[in-house]
């Protein structure tokens, strides 16, 4: 991956040795120059600047082009969203529901990927079913010894399949979870999905930049993330894929100006609504921001295959959890069709908030989560900045 690694393309590295990316990242500097350049452009010319963002400049082209690039589908079926919740919202509350349905779902879901779903449960006779921990399948690293039953987050298969109905409808489902780093075994998930006729609806946020999220080989219904996490975008920024199907039987929910055919011609209130995933692109978006994101997808993840990224955020994983001290460290070495960008360190002699605040005083950034230390490299991150945390880890 030929990728500028330096302080100049990552400003942050003269702050902080950065390795959170599952939380709040650092933005791509090119990306807030063009959020900048939008604002500007508003400053100097007002309505006259939306005319430059126009052809080849229009953001939300470069926004969709990017994305389906970045997802091998096409650019009709991405959205502009401002986070995961209100796309999953959109989903959630537009789903053609039937007294008695019910909706899957796992214990610990982060709350984007819970609430809007407790929301159907109060206005429609539907029913949430959780999936409870579950002990994962790990590597047999040396080092990897089990993970005690508190930590356990994740899910297994033999008890989805056990919980699921024929009154099933959803699965909603992160690809990785926010805490253990559990990667979800999507195309397993989406094949079993497709033979019983169940929606596929996952939370990419703590993949989507990191690995590959493909959901045409999925056959996912519909995939939500946020763009500030491993995309290196800016806070207010989301983005979702629908899959035209099932787009089609999502009633609109949330309505506005922008997303009807008859464009700016306002006084026309023929119901017209797009058919592409402009349909849920209500109302004005955040152009500032997404110019943004719209900028790291195509120049930065464009330089670059997110196998290449994967295998790169693996390989500085590996290089941390081989220099780890094992008698103050337990790490969660999931398998691999189980790994994900997160590397869940589970502390052994000090809490995970102590373990965190101690690095954080050397300015290195790794995060909290459930009693986990998270560790969380990137595209951007170097062999030097992963020796740099584990020997502050090994002697805080
Ligand atoms: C799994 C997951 N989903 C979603 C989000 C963010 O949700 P939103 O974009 O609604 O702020 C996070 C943030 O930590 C997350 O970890």
């Amino acid at each position: 991956m030929n990728i500028d690694r330096s302080a100049t393309s990552f400003p942050i590295k003269n702050n902080f040795n950065f390795l959170a990316h599952c939380s709040i990242s650092h933005l791509y500097s090119p990306a807030a120059a063009a959020s900048n350049h939008v604002l500007e452009r508003q400053v100097q010319a007002g309505r006259q600047s939306i005319f430059e963002f126009a052809g080849d400049a229009n953001i939300g082209l470069k926004f969709k082009k990017g994305f389906g690039a970045m997802m091998k589908t096409s650019a009709d079926n991405i959205t502009m969203t401002t986070n995961t919740s209100e796309a999953i919202s959109m989903i959630a509350n537009g789903y053609p529901w039937q007294p008695g349905d019910q909706i899957l779902s796992y214990t610990h879901e982060y709350p984007a990927n819970h609430y809007p779903w407790v929301v159907q449960t109060q206005r429609h006779d539907v029913e949430l079913v959780l999936l409870s921990d579950a002990a994962f399948p790990q590597t047999d690293h040396a080092k990897a010894a089990e993970v005690p039953e508190s930590f356990a987050r994740g899910w297994c298969f033999d008890q989805l399949i056990s919980k699921v109905t024929d009154r099933t409808r959803v699965i909603a489902i992160s690809h990785v979870q926010f805490t253990s780093g559990f990667a979800a075994d999507m195309e397993k998930l989406g094949q079993f999905c497709t033979d019983k006729g169940i929606d596929l609806v996952v939370d990419a946020a703590q993949s989507l930049g990191c690995l590959p999220v493909y959901p045409e080989t999925w056959n996912a219904a519909a995939v939500a993330s946020a763009g500030w996490k491993w995309m290196l975008g800016p806070i207010g920024t989301g983005v979702m894929y629908t899959r035209p199907d099932f787009r089609d039987k999502i009633a609109i929910t949330m309505s506005g100006a922008d997303h009807m055919k008859q464009d700016t011609n306002y006084l026309d209130h023929s119901w017209a609504p797009h058919t592409t995933g402009q349909k849920f692109e209500y109302s004005t978006v955040s152009y500032a921001v997404l110019a943004g994101l719209a900028t790291s997808v195509t120049e930065l993840f464009g330089q670059t295959t997110m196998e290449a990224v994967r295998d790169h955020n693996f390989a500085l994983q590996d290089l941390l959890v081989e220099h780890l001290d094992a008698t103050r460290y337990q790490p969660v070495l999931h398998v691999p069709k189980h790994r994900s960008g997160i590397l869940a360190l589970i502390p052994l002699t000090q809490s995970d908030k102590q373990v965190c605040a101690a690095l954080e005083k050397e300015n290195i950034i790794v995060t909290p989560r459930d009693g986990y230390v998270r560790v969380a490299p990137h595209l951007c991150s170097t062999e030097d900045e992963v020796m740099q945390a584990v020997e502050a880890l090994n002697r805080v």
